[in-house]
C-alpha cells in the first residue's frame, strides 16, 4: 500500500514538474514557436482576441498534409499570450462561391459580439490562379477582392461560413480588425484603387456598416491601437510576401486626418523581414504594453512561416519596433523584459 502511494506521488510530480518545464515564459521572435504540444504554432496573418480571462489566436492553418479542398482557420488558446494550445481548426470550408477556381483564405480575424453571443470571423477570400482563366470568370489570382464571414456560438468554433461580399461595395484584400475602448468593432480593409478603408461592423457584426476613414495610402497587412489618446495605424507596402518597410501614421480621431506615414524600423532591414497583421494592447496593473505581431513568410514553405512579435515603443505619437530579441512577458502587470539568451 505504502509502495503504490509513493509510487503515485511520484508520478504526480513528475506530471507536475513536467508541466511547469513545459511552460515557459519568453517569447522568441522568427524562431520556431510550440504550441503546448510542441508543434510550430499554424496561426499566420493571424488575430487575436481575448474574452474574460482567456486569449484565443486565429490564423491561417498552413500545416503540410492539409486536404487541399478545403482552406482552414486555426485557434489557439492562452492565458499568458505565450503558452499556447491548438483548440483545433476552428474553420474548415470548401469552395464558398462556385465562381471561384482555386482559391485562397488569408488573414482571418474573430470578433465576439456580447449581445448576439456570437463569435463572428472575417477573412479574406480571392482567386489564387495566377493567370487569368478567361475575363468572364474573377478566378484569376488576387481579383475577386471580398471578405467572407462566418459565425459561431463558441470561440473555438467550429465556424459556419455564411457568405463572401465586397464591404460597402469596395475591393478588399488584406484586412485588419480593431476593438476600440468602447467596444467597438472596425474591419480595415485593403480597397487597392483607393487605399485602407476603416469601416464600423453592424450590431450584429455580420455586415460591414459604416466607413469611418479613407486612408488614401497604397498599403496592406493593416492594424491599428488606440494607445496614450491617439490612433496609431501601421501597414506594409504592397511586395506580396516579400518584406518591405513596415510604416504608421497616427491620428486623434478614427476618422483622420491621418499624419503622413514613417518607417517604424530602420528601412534596411525590411521591418526585419516582417509583414503587420496587428497590434495587441496589454493594459496591466504596471504598464500597458502594445505588442507588434508580424508574419515572417516563407512562401514556398508555408508552414514554416515565423512570427515576429516584439514590445512596441510607442507614445506622443511616436513608434518604434526595437531590434527583435526574445523577450518575457507578463500580461497580468502587462511588463516586458527583453533578454539576451545568446549569454
Ligand atoms: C501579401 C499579403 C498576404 C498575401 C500575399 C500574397 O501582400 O499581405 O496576406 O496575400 O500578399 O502574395
Amino acid at each position: 500500500m505504502q509502495k503504490r502511494i509513493t509510487a503515485a506521488s511520484a508520478a504526480i510530480f513528475i506530471l507536475i514538474a513536467f508541466r511547469v518545464y513545459a511552460q515557459s515564459d519568453t517569447i522568441r521572435p522568427a524562431q520556431i514557436w510550440p504550441d503546448t504540444k510542441g508543434n510550430h504554432i499554424q496561426a499566420h496573418g493571424g488575430g487575436i482576441i481575448k474574452v474574460k480571462n482567456d486569449y484565443y489566436w486565429y490564423g491561417e492553418e498552413r500545416r503540410q498534409g492539409l486536404d487541399t479542398n478545403y482552406r482552414y482557420v486555426s485557434c489557439y488558446q492562452s492565458k499568458d499570450l505565450v503558452n499556447w494550445t491548438f483548440k483545433g481548426d476552428a474553420l474548415q470550408v470548401s469552395k464558398p462561391d462556385t465562381v471561384l477556381g482555386k482559391w485562397v483564405l488569408e488573414r482571418p480575424k474573430v470578433y465576439y459580439n456580447v449581445k448576439t453571443r456570437k463569435f463572428v470571423m472575417y477573412c479574406h477570400v480571392d482567386g489564387q490562379v495566377r493567370s487569368a482563366v478567361s475575363t468572364a470568370t474573377v478566378t484569376s489570382a488576387y481579383s475577386y477582392a471580398r471578405v467572407g464571414v462566418a459565425i459561431s456560438d463558441k470561440a473555438t468554433g467550429p465556424f459556419r461560413f455564411i457568405r463572401t461580399f465586397r464591404p460597402l461595395g469596395h475591393e478588399s484584400r488584406d484586412i485588419g480588425q480593431f476593438i476600440d475602448d468602447d467596444g467597438s468593432a472596425y474591419l480595415i480593409f485593403e480597397d487597392r484603387p483607393f487605399g485602407f478603408r476603416i469601416a464600423r461592423l453592424s450590431d450584429d457584426y455580420l455586415d460591414v456598416e459604416k466607413q469611418i476613414c479613407l486612408i488614401p495610402a497604397h498599403m496592406e497587412g493593416g492594424a491599428i491601437v488606440h494607445y496614450g489618446g491617439l490612433y496609431y495605424v501601421i501597414g506594409s507596402s504592397l511586395t506580396g510576401w516579400a518584406a518591405n518597410p513596415n510604416k504608421y501614421a497616427t491620428a486623434t480621431d478614427l476618422s483622420g486626418p491621418w499624419t503622413e506615414f514613417k518607417d517604424i524600423a530602420p528601412s534596411e532591414t525590411k521591418t526585419y523581414g516582417s509583414q503587420s497583421t496587428m497590434m495587441i494592447k496589454i493594459a496591466g496593473t504596471k504598464k500597458t504594453t502594445v505588442l507588434f505581431m508580424g508574419d515572417i513568410w516563407k512562401p514556398k514553405t508555408q508552414w514554416d512561416s515565423r512570427y515576429l512579435w516584439m514590445p512596441l515603443e510607442i507614445g506622443n505619437g511616436k513608434l518604434w519596433l526595437p531590434q527583435p530579441q526574445p523577450f518575457r512577458l507578463n500580461v497580468r502587470t502587462g511588463e516586458t523584459k527583453l533578454i539576451d539568451e545568446k549569454k
